[in-house]
């Protein structure tokens, strides 16, 4: 399953939208129900607006009906480990905090943590 996903995500990348830093990231999400959602990092000339490929994934997850995921693959290639930025962790932990996050620069050497590793007494209302 974690090849899969991280094959997912290196394809998707391919559609990243990033002239500004040249950093091309993508994204593969799987629901709890087995589907995948790709994303992409998209730049803006005005920086800020900027959006990571793990939101991009998420939100169109999210905009279909999904609320519970099993797992989420990056990749910006084999240059360099994309590990989510601290806005994505806090995105996603809203979601699910047992998320498995796969990165790495090859796929036959993937790291796997959960989100909540990456993100330690996240965030979230009591509702
Ligand atoms: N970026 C992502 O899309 N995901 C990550 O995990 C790390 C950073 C993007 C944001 C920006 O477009 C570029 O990478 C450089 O920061």
């Amino acid at each position: 399953m974690e090849k899969m996903l991280y094959a997912e995500a290196l394809k998707a990348r391919e559609n990243a939208y990033a002239p500004f830093s040249g950093f091309q990231v993508g994204a593969a999400l799987l629901t709890e129900d087995g589907q995948v959602y790709t994303g992409v990092n998209i730049e803006n000339s005005s920086y800020g607006a900027t959006i990571c490929a793990e939101r991009t994934a998420f939100v169109k997850a999210i905009s279909e009906g999904h609320r519970k995921f099993k797992a989420l693959a990056v990749t910006a290639g084999d240059e360099q480990e994309a590990l989510p930025c601290g806005i994505c962790r806090q995105f996603m932990y809203e979601f699910s905090p047992e998320l498995e996050i796969i990165t790495g620069t090859d796929e036959e050497n993937l790291n796997i943590r959960t989100l909540k590793e990456l993100l330690p007494l996240g965030f979230r209302l009591e509702k």
